[in-house]
Formats: structure tokens, sequence, C-alpha cells
């Protein structure tokens, strides 16, 4: 069966740089603090007039024009976010109009911080079956207007970042000389819902939202930080040796690995579990922190650029997140 290639990636941030200290003039942390828990030292926050989408619709002409395409070439999007500009519809829909094109499916894939694993697995099954031949597959998100910034919600609003990153994907030719994605293995488990979530606005409460639920700070993520921290630092390595397996590969056939950048800490224990050497994992959660769904393409298109991955490597990607949902895909580059 035919398989997968990556045609080229692209990634915006706003401009906006937010430093520890930035913080620290706002609500009780510190420089010290948020670099010992998480190593991060700067995120961007997106500015007046900047959105999801337009966040989107940068990194994904940046992708398109690596690849020698536009948008008219494109024949699907699937859009994974978990801070959407609107209720509905979603994301993709507006994206697609961005992007001055009509017609092919717009798709919004809500996991969170495995939105892009997710969206490259049902990806990889289109474009193997022959469904569609030219995707663009996009994580972006706007944290910054949803944190609480006060220090009420310290613990999340000093991890999460504002980004974008695309991928166009399209079917290698033949079998592509062992090229291409060779696995993605997504997992969930909904009993841990409401340890990383957003409670309202929503539908489960009539009215679905009000001043009371405003003001209890429902409408704000809300985190128990250890248990996210152990189940990641679990399941991630896990998914790492599923990818593995599946592949008949060992730690060392890895070149990269390209992490979901949700804390520094989670990402060493992984690498520690995995079995990995520092050149074999790719890092940049210290300058834009956890930007959920964007944070692997950036993290990819950033390694790129580096000379971090060059064609026949072994790149294995790894994210794990709110859910909780997590899961891993290994692609020979
Ligand atoms: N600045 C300063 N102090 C802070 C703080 C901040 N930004 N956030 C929390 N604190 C305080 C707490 O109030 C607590 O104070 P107390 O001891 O007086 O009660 C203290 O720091 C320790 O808090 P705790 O929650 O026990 O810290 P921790 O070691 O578990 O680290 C996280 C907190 C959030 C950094 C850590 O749990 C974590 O990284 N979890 C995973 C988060 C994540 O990656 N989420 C996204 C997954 S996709």
């Amino acid at each position: 069966m035919r398989r997968t290639e990556f045609l080229s990636t692209g990634f915006h941030v706003p401009a906006r740089v937010v430093t520890n200290d930035d913080l620290a003039k706002i609500m009780d942390t510190s420089e010290e603090w948020i670099v010992q828990r998480s190593g991060i030292k700067t995120r961007r926050w997106v500015s007046e007039g900047d959105t999801g989408v337009s966040l989107a619709r940068e990194a994904s002409l940046k992708a398109l024009a690596k690849a020698g395409l536009t948008p008219r070439d494109l024949d699907c999007i699937i859009y994974c976010t978990c801070t959407p500009d609107h209720f509905e519809p979603g994301n993709g829909v507006f994206l697609q109009r961005e992007l001055g094109i009509t017609d092919i499916p717009a798709l919004d894939v809500r996991n969170q911080c495995s939105g892009f694993i997710y969206g490259l697995s049902i990806a990889d099954a289109w474009i193997r079956t022959g469904q569609y031949r030219r995707i663009l597959l996009v994580g972006a998100e706007v944290h910054s207007r949803g944190l609480d910034k006060t220090t009420r919600g310290r613990d999340t609003a000093v991890l999460f970042g504002d980004g974008a990153g695309a991928v166009v994907l399209g079917p290698l030719d033949g079998n592509g000389a062992g090229r291409g994605v060779l696995s993605t293995h997504i997992f969930a488990d909904g009993r841990y819902a409401e340890k990383l979530w957003v409670d309202g606005p929503g539908l489960a409460h009539d009215p679905y939202v009000s001043v009371e639920m405003l003001e209890q700070g429902l409408h704000r993520a809300v985190m128990e930080g250890r248990e996210v921290f152990k189940f990641a630092s679990i399941k991630m390595p896990e998914s790492v040796g599923i990818a593995l397996a599946a592949n008949q590969l060992k730690p060392g056939d890895i070149k990269l690995l390209v992490p979901h950048q949700a804390n520094l800490r989670i990402i060493e224990m992984v690498q520690k579990a995995a079995g990995l050497r520092d050149d074999q994992v790719y890092i940049n959660i210290q300058r834009y922190g956890n930007t959920t769904a964007a944070s692997i393409p950036i993290a990819l298109d950033e390694a790129l650029a580096e000379h971090r991955l060059a064609r026949g490597d072994l790149l294995v990607l790894t994210a794990f997140g709110s859910g909780f949902t997590w899961g891993s895909a290994a692609i020979r580059w």
C-alpha cells in the first residue's frame, strides 16, 4: 500500500515575546520557579488583530510555498486546536476561507496536545487509501487570551503559549524506498477527562453560559499538574516503544524524537525512559512554552531548519495531553 510523506513544513508565532519576568509583574511567580519546573524561558502571545486562524494561515502559506504549491492544490484541510476562534463552526472552514479556496473538506480535530498526532493518523489513512492527495495538516493555538493571568491561574498561565505549525502531506509514488509514515498509534482514557479541562461554557450546563460560571472561572483551563506529569512521563515513552516495536526498530535507530513540548522535565523523563541520547531529542520549549497541537509541527520545522533530520532518517513523534489522549508516529523521512 502507498505511504504518506511530508512534502513540507512551516510555522508562525506571534511577534510578542513574553518573558518569565514579564509574568512575575502580573502574578506571584518567578523566573526561577518557572525555569526549574518547566524549562520555559519565553513564550509568544498574540497581539490585537491576531487570531488562531491568522497564525494558521501564515504557517500554512509558508508550508505551501516550501512545497511549491498553492492553496488550490490542496484537496483537504485538517485543523487541530483546543483553542478555537469560535464555538462553531470549527477553525478549519475559517482557514479555508482565508486561503481563498472552497469546496474541499475542512476537518476539525479536538485532541488538545495530541491533536497533531491524531490529525496525522487521519491524514495518513486518507492518503494511503487514495481518498485525498494533498492534505494540509495544521496545529494552531491561541492560549494567551484564555489564561487566568492572576496568581490564581499561575500553575497553568506560565506554561502555555501561542503559535501555529503546518505540514503538507501527500502520497509517495511506488514503495518510496521505505520512506514515509511507517505507523501511527493513538490512544485515549476518558477516566481522566477532568484532570486537565475547561468546564464551561458548555451545553452540559443550563444555561450554558452565565455570569456565575464566569465568576467561578469555569472558562479557564484547570489542571491537576502532578497527575498530568505522572501520566505523560509514562505514556509518552510507552508510545515511543509501541512505535518502535510495530516497525521492528530499536531506540538506537531513532535519528530524532520530536516530542510534544509540554515541559522540559517531562521530555527529560521521556528521553531517559526511551533510552535516547541528548542528540536524539529535539527541544524548543524554552522559547515557546506549551503550544499544544502546534508544538510538534513548530518543533519539526525548526529541527529541519537546523539540519537535524536528513532523507532516510527515522523520525519519531510522541504526544500526551488532556483527555487523557496520547500517541506516537514513526516516519522514515
Ligand atoms: N509560580 C510560583 N509558584 C507556583 C506556580 C508558579 N507559576 N504555580 C504553582 N506554584 C506553587 C503552588 O501553589 C505550590 O505552592 P504550595 O506548596 O505553597 O501549595 C507550589 O508551587 C508547588 O506546586 P505543585 O503543583 O506541587 O508543583 P509541581 O512540582 O507539581 O509543578 C507543574 C507544577 C504544573 C509545573 C507540574 O505539575 C507539571 O509540569 N505538570 C505537567 C503540566 C503539563 O505539562 N501540562 C500540559 C500537558 S500536555
